[in-house]
């Protein structure tokens, strides 16, 4: 697996070694700003997980790490994945998103192709992405797999040509892929520069509470351990050379998802009550994708999956996650996440 220090990739590990006696992960993690091991520690004690810091981008590092543990499936979830800072700076994004994908779908290749009988034919690459590669929808409707692709972020770009080299590679080579494409993400060990671990930590400390424009944009919520879970499905059951949607079906207005945390807040952590009083609008994000939600009929219907987690459950949860776990936010906040934040305030101050 790559990018297992991160917020979700530290989900998949904890949630499948517990609900797999007897699977084995070896994690590949460059431990950029996002990555954190403090995410792994609950795995680290089941003595099934092998960490190996190093950059996707390093094909000879790969190379020897595939030679070394010959994993029966490779999931790739290594990535930049933060918007805001894929406008700041694109240059990461370009390097791990592509050519770091490249490099891993080489290796792959070449692991792949060295295998035999059983080996072969069992051997999955998982490309794990995201529904921004769609662009923005309007008021109606959702996104299905054969919604065309129109990325209009330079991380949503560098995420649609990922999913199309590894469409090739399947193509062109045979490698047996299978790609899923899911909505926004939340839940414990999120790295606070995203909007629900940003809005929570804000409002635990009295800081403002920054809306871009006018708070109207959608996202369709997923809790965290409901991706793993349907991660799991598409790796193992899904159809080699197809795509999968994974959303939570919980579409919500950024300004109302902020006041639902405000509420939470109010009553879990009431020293600072009532903590709307923090919201500010603030200047828009450029290019900023106006609505986003998915159709999952297809993982549904096809795999039986569905998401568990109730967004008002769900988001109680996380609040609760991140005033039990100062430490782990301590951790994370080193000098690189304060001067980015400094930034990114200064930039929207409206
Ligand atoms: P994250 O930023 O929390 O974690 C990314 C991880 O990748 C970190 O551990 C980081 O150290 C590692 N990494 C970055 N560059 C690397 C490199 N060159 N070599 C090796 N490791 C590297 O991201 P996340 O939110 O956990 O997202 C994981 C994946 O899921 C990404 O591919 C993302 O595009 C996709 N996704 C995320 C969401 C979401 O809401 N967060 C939704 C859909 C899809
Ligand atoms: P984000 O968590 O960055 O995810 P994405 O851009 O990948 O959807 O942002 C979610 C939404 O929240 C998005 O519409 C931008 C908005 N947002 C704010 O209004 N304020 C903030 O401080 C942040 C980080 C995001």
């Amino acid at each position: 697996m790559t990018g297992g220090a991160g917020f979700i990739g530290s989900c998949v590990i904890r949630t499948w070694l517990a609900d797999s006696p007897s699977l084995q992960i070896v994690c590949v993690d460059k431990l950029t700003y996002a990555g954190n091991l403090a995410s792994l520690a609950p795995a680290q004690a089941t003595n099934r997980l092998v960490f190996r810091r190093e950059d996707i981008c390093n094909r000879a590092a790969l190379d020897a790490i595939l030679a070394e543990f010959r994993p029966g499936a490779i999931v790739h979830l290594a990535a930049e994945s933060h918007v805001d800072r894929s406008i700041h700076g694109p240059d990461d994004f370009v390097q791990t998103n592509l050519v770091g994908t490249f490099a891993l779908l080489e290796a792959a290749r070449g692991y792949w192709q060295s295998l035999t009988g059983a080996e072969r034919d069992a051997f999955r690459f998982h490309h794990v992405s995201t529904d921004e590669v769609f662009g923005t929808l309007g008021e109606g409707g959702r996104f299905t797999e054969d919604t065309a692709y129109a990325p209009n972020s330079p991380y949503s770009a560098s995420k649609a040509g990922s999913d199309h080299m590894v469409r090739a590679w399947h193509h062109t080579y045979g490698l047996p892929v299978v790609t899923s494409n899911c909505s926004n993400n939340y839940g414990p060990y999120q790295f606070p520069e995203k909007l629900i671990p940003l809005m929570i930590l804000n409002a635990i400390a009295g800081k403002q509470l920054p809306v871009y424009g006018d708070g109207g944009n959608v996202r369709d919520w997923l809790y965290v351990d409901d991706h793993a879970r349907a991660l799991k499905l598409v790796l193992e059951r899904g159809k080699l050379g197809e795509t999968y949607n994974i959303g939570g079906n919980a579409e919500r207005k950024n300004i109302d998802v902020v006041k639902s945390l405000c509420r939470i807040l109010d009553e879990l952590h009431p020293q600072g009550a009532p903590h709307d009083r923090l919201i500010t609008f603030v200047k828009d994000r450029p290019g900023h994708d106006r609505r986003y939600a998915i159709d999952s009929s297809k993982i549904e219907r096809e795999l039986g999956w569905r998401p568990a987690e109730s967004f008002e459950s769900g988001l109680r949860k996380t609040v609760q996650w991140y005033l039990d776990n100062a430490a782990w936010l301590e951790g994370v906040q080193s000098g690189d996440y304060r001067k980015w934040i400094a930034l990114n305030y200064k930039e929207r101050a409206a």
